[in-house]
């Protein structure tokens, strides 16, 4: 008898929070208002608009309160999950919403960068997305290591990664140091994501 045994999984975690009708149409309002403001900062892979490049604080305004309520009760429950210092509580302290219009796209990154970004638990929510419109994708860690085996399935220059599909309502939390990107948008149809970083303190 023979088995294989899958080791070292990552846990991302998906669920639904619908907001009413009423709310989402005041969050999208207020996602393109805080877009027309002139930019502070420039994240140079992020293609489209993105509120963080003039506040990185959308938690603080009004619009998002109940939103991220709920967001707070869903990273607290995945901090359990896993299997997090109950010593340290997740804590919201970044957050900010991209508009991708057709063909704006994010490039790979994380959301840990040393000092400069040290958070534990980072999330997207979709205020409007088409389901049938490109997902994000995890980047697998173990791409170079992958890249030093006879592997058939690589990317080429891209590395190995795996997507799931996510539509308008979703809610995606995973550990702040895993990779991903957001492929260019198909659609007229504009994809508008929060996005938030948790640290436990
Ligand atoms: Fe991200």
């Amino acid at each position: 008898m023979q088995s294989n045994i899958e080791l070292f999984s990552i846990t991302v975690n998906r669920s639904q929070i619908l907001l009413p009708e009423k709310e989402r149409q005041e969050c999208i309002k207020s996602i393109y208002h805080i877009c027309n403001e002139p930019p502070k900062y420039f994240f140079p892979g992020e293609d489209g608009q993105s509120t963080g490049s003039r506040d990185l604080k959308l938690h603080s305004r009004p619009q998002f309160a109940s939103l991220f309520l709920k967001i707070q009760e869903r990273v607290e429950a995945y901090w359990k999950q896993l299997l997090y210092t109950t010593e340290l509580h997740p804590t919201l302290f970044d957050s900010w919403a991209n508009i991708h219009t057709k063909g704006n796209w994010t490039m790979q990154h994380c959301h840990n960068d040393g000092y400069w970004g040290s958070s534990h638990i980072s999330g997207v929510y979709y205020v409007n997305k088409n389901i049938n419109e490109v997902d994000i994708e995890f980047i697998d860690p173990l791409d170079m290591i992958h890249r030093l085996t006879p592997a058939q399935n690589m990317m080429g220059i891209h590395s190995k990664a795996t997507s799931f599909q996510t539509q308008t309502g979703d809610l995606v939390l995973f550990p702040s140091w895993l990779s991903h990107r957001v492929n260019k948008n198909k659609f007229d149809e504009d994809r508008i994501a929060i996005s938030f970083n948790f640290k436990g303190i």
